[in-house]
């Protein structure tokens, strides 16, 4: 397997082959080895920018995180979550990939792909709402990104439609994992049939606080604090339901309220919402994480009739959106 080192804190910058060996070694990456261009979005913490690789002209989106602010709001380990997540993942067309970190004395650096076509939020609001063909299309994208942080044991915790971004493609780029979780990798473990692929999980995940966006938690999160695989598999069923009704099902004023819903399993589907769509919706957002399918049997569900699961999803044109 390929690997990189992005350390931030490592002074040399290795590539490997296929089979390990280092076949090139330049200087780390920094500041000045590129061009920055315009703003690509902002955070609460952090500033992405269009930036340029000096040496290849190749684009990238640079997420420039503030250290003195990130250390005042206590929020390092976050910080270093979405690295240690972002290098977990690397090499799949669905996840936006990091390429290199770096620092200087005011600001980390993280280089990343690029998604020209942003938010898959935006895209729908300006259509309204996608037919099924789209939505079948971007939730088989979505979700084979999702088999993929899974069964490299991470769990993304705040899937949404802007967390969705697009390539120049049109296809989809997995990005913000700044509030994800990181199980134990199943494949660098010491026992693999420790492996729980329901996500079962640890104490050391209960007891937590809040993370993610109101409108997609999951009931297990809001009633026993703790989110499982299962819980990005209900950001999922959200997703499917508001591509085809180009709203959220759980949405209220505020966020207690919004809370209140989705614990009581509080929405309905407009008229006209597709059978299969629905079938798999109202088999996704079920309260008991045990009970929702799961990553195989969405895969095999009627609504993903004609999609062949794998890299070839990824070679394949994305359909026109209407
Ligand atoms: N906004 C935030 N991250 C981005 C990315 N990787 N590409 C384009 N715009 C972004």
């Amino acid at each position: 397997e390929a690997r990189k080192d992005n350390g931030a804190t490592l002074g040399a910058h290795e590539e490997y082959d296929a089979s390990g060996a280092v076949v090139a070694k330049q200087a780390k990456k920094g500041v000045r080895d590129f061009v920055f261009g315009r703003t690509l979005g902002e955070g609460s913490y952090s500033t992405v920018l269009l930036a340029t690789d000096r040496q290849t002209l190749k684009e990238y989106a640079v997420k420039i995180l503030d250290k003195k602010h990130i250390i005042k709001e206590k929020k390092i380990k976050y910080v270093n979550i979405e690295k240690d997540t972002l290098n977990r993942l690397i090499e799949h067309p669905g996840i936006v990939r990091l390429y290199y970190t770096f620092q200087d004395a005011s600001s980390l650096y993280y280089v990343l792909d690029i998604a020209s076509g942003g938010e898959l939020l935006g895209v729908l609001k300006k259509i309204g709402s996608f037919d099924e063909e789209c939505t079948r299309f971007y939730g088989a994208q979505i979700l084979d990104a999702i088999e993929h942080m899974h069964n490299r044991g991470v769990i993304h915790r705040d899937l949404k439609p802007e967390n969705v971004l697009l390539d120049d493609q049109m296809h989809i780029k997995i990005t913000d994992f700044g509030t994800a979780k990181l199980l134990p990798d199943p494949r660098t473990a010491r026992d693999p049939s420790s492996y729980d692929p329901a996500g079962g999980e640890e104490e050391s995940t209960r007891a937590r606080s809040f993370v993610g966006t109101a409108e997609y938690v999951s009931p297990e999160l809001l009633t026993d604090k703790n989110a499982c695989k299962a819980s990005d598999l209900w950001a999922f069923g959200c997703i499917i339901y508001q591509l085809l009704a180009g709203r959220p099902p759980f949405k209220a004023v505020n966020e207690y309220q919004t809370f209140q819903k989705i614990v009581g399993l509080e929405y309905d589907f407009p008229p006209g919402f597709p059978p299969a769509a629905r079938d798999l919706v109202e088999r996704l957002l079920v309260l008991d994480p045990q009970r929702r399918l799961t990553l195989e049997h969405i895969k095999n569900h009627e609504f993903f009739d004609g999609i062949i699961w794998g890299r070839g999803l990824w070679r394949q044109k994305a359909p026109r959106l209407k």
